[in-house]
């Protein structure tokens, strides 16, 4: 294995490796060195990855879980994109001090605002543990293997840790061919520096949004506080600014067509190695399911902010997560036919299963034949599991009171444990917690019911959980009424304890099943989840064990196929590298795309008034007045933003972006419409990374935000 797996990299015909394509694995990033140097890479590769020196990786970090973000001063001053710190800033927004629609800036260290739940994860090192994992696991299959493999990763990442100093994970690469360790310091004190206004780091909203051309200041600013070592440590007014080992320079000289362009960051996951029959399962079921139900949920969240500021405030993070993906998801459809993906991946099936005939590969002859048939073992429950997700799953109420079942589980035992059952009354305390800050009764409501509807008219009768007969229908009415569904949800709010914090607290002091049986959301949540869990789990954890096994066959296969070829792995929210060049492109017969966007593209699409494209008035002016100082291109022009083609995903949105000198020449924030099936497909001819560009950024600090202070932690470079 561990010579295919070192071949991996120098291989592949699937992934022919192009400059543009592929997101690398940092410390193995060597083997593409002379390509990047090719293209423009003036550094060495020990400037890139190291362990013995500071490198371009320690500038960068994975933010709040699922974002990126990179450092910019020596003080620890982080940049991400404004849709990442979106949900700390409505979090410490209220309707009086409104910093999403004003935006914020601290003029000082004591200015800065502490934000909740974000994090920055710095990389330390990156080690293969993949003879190890293999040893431990060698010839186990199915409950066994899973098991085995929990303890050997926990084992590796217990020792790593160093008793907790490191945070510490096992990823598995190229569908379980390749273990890597990876070890991070967490840094949990991060605080807001600044943010321009929602109009601008929001600008064009969910109709820009995936799209190029594009005006967006998508940035904002937070600080990493470490302890007087700087090491991480909870939040404490004594702590201070965090001493980077590398931060980013930052280049104000503006790029051009055909400029190296580099991103360190975090993807999160892409599905390169699908087969053509799993493509085609989301073509037709899954991604029309999630489409229609966020149609719904979002008109129904929509409502209710627009109604009142305060519901705006605490549904406007995750109705910006929501939208996100609805629209990626009409997009991932329209490009994956458009772009005729499923016969693309049916070619090179063919190809593989002769290449395997020819050559007389045992393993590999029916293998892709295999594979695809296991999907259509699996579709007559696709939409199920679809809905269990994103229907049942959608109100706060319904997954509070889903999260009850192990404690139900345990109360339901002759003797229950005392010690488990404290354990899971406290995850219910900190559930409720976390769900009541963001929670509105009145929208849940309606998604409840609304979601309850929606289950039961598109799944399957047969499936069907069984408090739609028990209780629903015998109760509220018929299965066709809306008003049914209304109220029977009027029914359950009305009855559960989990909305009562009083009524909670009893509960957590005396947790009894006898309180649970008599819950109404509990009822309910138990239905559904009981029903998963006997009729559909065993059934869908068998298909993901088995299409697991195939995928690391497949990838194995392919790169014995391809012995010569570049390889890289699917994204795993590990760091990757990805490499390219700034390029224009021709979205369809007759039409070009530039590679850049200016200021005077923001005014043509300014609409006063307007949820998504208006302006505050001191851009306006500033505009009028062209004040765009040392930002301004030759033309006098301010560039705003700029594509590149870099390859890069959800999780990738903060990347910086890299010249060959090591500058940052701006922030990745999207990817662009016409290769939306770029997870499952890479497209060579439309695949693009939309960024902002460093200019345009500097320039709001400076002229919106008056934040010298910040610019004079920078090391700006013209
Ligand atoms: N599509 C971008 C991404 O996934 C997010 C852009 C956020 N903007 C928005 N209008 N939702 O990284």
């Amino acid at each position: 294995m561990k010579k295919i797996l070192l071949s991996l990299v120098v291989a592949m015909g699937l992934l022919t490796a192009r400059a543009d394509e592929g997101m690398w694995i940092p410390h193995l990033i060597g083997k593409n060195y002379d390509e990047m140097v090719r293209l423009g890479l003036k550094l060495s590769k020990e400037d890139l990855y190291s362990i013995n020196q500071a490198s371009l990786k320690d500038a960068v970090v994975q933010f709040g879980g699922g974002c990126t973000g990179e450092i910019i001063s020596p003080n620890g001053l982080l940049i991400t994109n404004h849709h990442c710190g979106y949900g700390a800033i409505a979090g410490l927004s209220t309707v009086e001090k409104n910093y999403l629609d004003n935006g914020f800036w601290a003029y000082s260290y004591a200015e800065e605002l502490p934000a909740k739940d974000v994090t920055a994860l710095f990389l330390e090192r990156i080690e293969d543990v993949t003879d190890e994992v293999n040893k431990a696991t060698k010839k186990l299959k199915g409950e066994k293997l899973a098991k085995k493999m929990e303890e050997i990763r926990k084992k590796i990442e217990d020792r790593a840790s160093e008793n907790k100093k490191y945070t510490t994970q096992v990823k598995e690469y190229f569908n379980g061919n390749q273990y890597l360790l990876l070890v991070y310091k967490k840094y949990t004190d991060v605080r807001l520096v600044g943010t321009p206004p929602k109009s601008l780091g929001k600008f064009g909203g969910d109709t820009d949004n995936w799209m190029w051309p594009r005006h967006t200041a998508d940035f904002s600013m937070f600080r990493v506080y470490a302890n007087k070592d700087n090491n991480p440590a909870e939040y404490s007014k004594d702590n201070v600014p965090y001493r980077p080992k590398k931060y980013l320079p930052i280049s104000i000289k503006g790029v051009k067509e055909g400029d190296y362009a580099m991103v360190f960051g975090y993807p999160g996951r892409t599905n390169r190695y699908e087969v053509s029959s799993g493509i085609s399962m989301a073509i037709n079921e899954v991604n029309p399911s999630i489409v229609k139900l966020r149609d719904k949920r979002l008109a129904i969240m929509r409502k209710h902010m627009d109604q009142d500021k305060a519901v705006y405030l605490k549904y406007t993070s995750s109705y910006a997560s929501i939208s996100n993906y609805w629209k990626y998801f009409i997009g991932q459809t329209e490009q994956l036919k458009r772009l005729n993906v499923v016969d693309e991946k049916i070619a090179k099936e063919k190809a593989f299963t002769d290449w395997a005939v020819k050559n007389k590969k045992s393993e590999y002859k029916n293998l892709t034949a295999q594979y695809n048939n296991l999907y259509g073992t699996y579709l007559p429950y696709a939409k199920h599991v679809t809905y269990y997700g994103e229907a049942f799953r959608a109100p706060a109420l319904s997954r509070l009171a889903a999260s009850l079942e192990p404690l139900y589980k345990e109360l339901e035992k002759k003797s229950p444990n005392a010690d488990t059952v404290k354990k899971h009354t406290d995850d219910l305390k900190k559930n409720y917690k976390a769900i009541v800050r963001t929670l509105d009764i009145p929208t849940d409501k309606d998604l409840f019911a609304a979601m309850t509807q929606m289950f039961y008219n598109d799944i399957p009768q047969a499936q069907h959980p069984s408090i739609y007969q028990s209780t629903i229908f015998k109760n509220y009415g018929s299965s066709a009424s809306e008003k049914t569904y209304v109220d029977y949800t009027n029914y359950v709010y009305a009855n559960t304890f989990l909305l009562d914090s009083n009524k909670l607290n009893a509960f957590i002091q005396q947790p009894t099943i006898e309180k649970l049986n008599s819950d109404p959301a509990f009822a309910y949540a138990y239905s559904f989840v009981k029903n998963y869990k006997d009729n559909y789990e065993a059934k869908v954890n068998d298909f993901n064990d088995k299409k697991k096994e195939f995928a690391k066959t497949y990838i194995k296969g392919l790169t014995e196929m391809n012995e010569n070829a570049l390889f890289y792995p699917d994204a795993n929210s590990t760091m990757r590298i990805t490499y390219g060049t700034v390029a224009s492109y021709e979205p369809q017969d007759a039409v070009k795309y530039d590679y850049y966007t200016t200021m005077d593209g923001v005014m043509e699409k300014y609409k006063p008034g307007d949820d998504e494209f208006d302006l505050p008035s001191e851009l306006i002016e500033l505009y009028n007045k062209k004040d765009y100082g040392r930002y301004a291109n030759a033309n006098g022009e301010l560039v705003t933003c700029f594509i590149t083609t870099n390859d890069i995903t959800g999780g990738n949105s903060g990347s910086p972006i890299i010249n060959g000198s090591g500058e940052w020449i701006g922030i990745a924030f999207d990817g662009n419409w016409e290769a939306m099936s770029g997870d499952i497909a890479f497209d060579k001819k439309y695949k693009r990374t939309i960024c902002t560009d460093s200019r345009f950024i500097l320039f709001l600090i400076e002229k919106m935000g008056k934040a010298h202070n910040l610019l004079e932690e920078m090391d700006i470079r013209k």
